[in-house]
């Protein structure tokens, strides 16, 4: 018996549209609660409730749909009323509208920083911490204030990226330890505390333990957005972080190889998890640059991520090329968005986080719909 994935599911909703609005359920973000059990499924419709008459008809259009894929026996589709949408910044500090974050009476973990981005990828050694120090730089330039959180314990790299070779100090009250700064971002790692060559062992809970309290009993300031470097895969303790942190949204770096193998999809599928709007897509080392002669070959084959972030719902934010100027600036502590700022690389990291930014104003003005359905696979 062929399994029901959620992928062949979204497909199918993704051909029945909302007569009123002209889009598809999928798109249109009215897909919540999806649960598929041997070849059992269920999922919810998202709707006013003023519409329940009107979309009763959408709603067995639905069923009928997912019912003629390949090893679905029972489907079970029901209309519910909307959940609140937006991220709820001006609602009393940093609100977060997708019920996580610290837990009330718990001191907030970041409260002055006014949205979080996490930086995330299927696995290790796409590129996520040079995308996370270029799109960080990118956005300083764009006149904003800006911080980058290094989560990855184990193999800490912003130091590095970011040229600074110091420990943080603490505040003069003793109390909490302040941020380094270069190129205009303020940054905390755990590499800042321990040697970047020094192997960290430690337990999971350890783990989170270190992660909070980087975010709690650092002296942030006020931010207009944090940038999370985040572990590479999709484990648990991402899990965590996604769930402890109120992320306002997150970008997943991927290469074209790894969309071939469908790493980035494990990603995305992790934030959809926890309602984390995914607000797109980056390819890294989508195609090589050669400096000598400026040709541009296409080694892992090219424009897959585009036509991947296409199927999954959710946006191709842009692609930066596999170039050894990349490498050596972002290595050697001058990424290449401050070193080269007019080259054509930093202005793909500056388009796409332009894009970013356009996205997170969207959201916190709660303009947009999460473009993520919920997903829960027993
Ligand atoms: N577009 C690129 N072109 C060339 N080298 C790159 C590019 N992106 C990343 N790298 C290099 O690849 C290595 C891994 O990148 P890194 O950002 O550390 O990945 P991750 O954080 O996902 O493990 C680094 O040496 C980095 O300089
Ligand atoms: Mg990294």
């Amino acid at each position: 018996m062929s399994n029901v994935t959620q992928e062949a599911l979204l497909k199918a909703l993704s051909t029945i549209k909302d007569p009123e609005k002209g889009a598809d359920l999928v798109s249109l973000g009215m897909i919540s609660g999806v649960a598929i059990k041997d070849g059992h499924v269920a999922f919810a419709i998202e709707i006013d409730p003023a519409r329940a008459k009107s979309m009763e008809s959408v709603r067995q259009e639905a069923e009928k749909a997912v019912h003629a894929l390949p090893g679905v026996l029972t489907v079970q589709a029901v209309l519910t009323g909307e959940r609140k949408k937006g991220n709820g910044q001006g609602q009393g500090g940093h609100g977060h509208g997708h019920g996580h974050g610290a837990t009330e009476g718990e001191k907030p973990l970041v409260p002055h920083v006014k949205s979080i981005i996490a930086v995330a990828s299927g696995k290790g050694g796409v590129g996520k911490s040079t995308t996370t120090v270029n799109l960080a730089l990118a956005l300083a330039g764009m006149g904003l204030k800006v911080g980058v959180f290094d989560a990855d314990i184990y193999g800490p790299s912003m130091p590095r990226m970011l040229g600074i070779d110091k420990q943080p100090d603490m505040t003069e009250d003793g109390q909490s330890i302040l941020p380094l700064h270069n190129h205009g971002v303020a940054c905390m790692s755990m590499g800042f505390l321990v040697p970047e060559d020094a192997p960290v062992i430690w337990r999971g809970p350890m783990v989170m333990g270190a992660l909070e309290q980087m975010l709690r009993d650092v002296e942030w300031g006020e931010l207009d957005v944090m940038l999370i470097d985040m572990p590479p895969g999709t484990g648990d303790t991402q899990l965590t972080i996604s769930q402890k942190v109120p992320l306002t949204g997150a970008v997943i770096v991927s290469t074209p190889q790894d969309i071939a193998l469908l790493d980035a999809r494990r990603g995305l599928n992790m934030f959809r998890k926890v309602e984390v709007p995914v607000l797109g897509l980056i390819e890294n080392m989508s195609y090589y640059h050669c400096p000598k002669c400026g040709h541009e070959a296409h080694i892992f084959g090219h424009g897959g991520a585009k036509s991947e972030a296409a199927r999954l719902g959710c946006d191709f934010l842009g692609e930066v090329p596999l170039d050894i100027e990349i490498r050596e600036t972002s290595d050697g502590g001058q990424p290449i968005v401050a070193s080269k700022p007019e080259s054509p690389h930093a202005e793909a990291y500056r388009a796409i986080a332009k894009k970013v930014w356009d996205k997170v104003l969207l959201i916190q003005s709660g303009k947009t719909a999460r473009q993520t359905p919920k997903i829960v696979v027993e």
